[in-house]
């Protein structure tokens, strides 16, 4: 597994990764600038090349809701990826149980060919 924060990753990792689970704060009920840059130098390069590559959301949150995973949502659509599971969206800093949601996120995100396609995005009762 590789970690990469949105300012180091770029189109060969989008492209070489077999899964991806891409994360971003809700800011402004979008994703954040940074993740936004990457989809904006990354595109062009991708728009192609990732068609059904299977992909999840996490994030945090204020007091709104998961409109930013959706936001990734539907780049990620329009590139025709595969989204296996509802996103993640914890309320500012995970609480112990969101921790344990994503671990069960992370662990679907691995074997992608046992789940469908999902449509919408999961906010954990906290
Ligand atoms: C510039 C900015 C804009 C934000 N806008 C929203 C928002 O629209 N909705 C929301 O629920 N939280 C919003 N928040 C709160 C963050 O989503 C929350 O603090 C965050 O998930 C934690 O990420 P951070 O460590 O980058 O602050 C905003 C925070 C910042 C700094």
């Amino acid at each position: 597994m590789v970690l990469k924060k949105a300012t180091d990753a770029d189109a060969d990792d989008m492209m070489s990764c077999d899964v991806v689970a891409i994360g971003t704060p809700n800011y402004f009920g979008y994703m954040s600038g940074l993740v936004k840059d990457f989809f904006d130098r990354a595109w062009i390069v991708i728009r192609e090349k990732v068609a059904g590559k299977p992909y999840c959301t996490f994030g945090s949150k204020g007091g709104g809701g998961a409109q930013a995973l959706e936001t990734v949502e539907r780049i990620c659509d329009g590139l025709k990826m595969r989204k296996v599971a509802d996103g993640l969206v914890a309320t500012r800093q995970p609480s112990a149980d969101v921790i344990i949601q994503c671990k069960e996120l992370g662990k679907k995100l691995a074997k992608p060919e046992k789940l469908g396609q999902v449509t919408g995005v999961k906010e954990p009762r906290l």
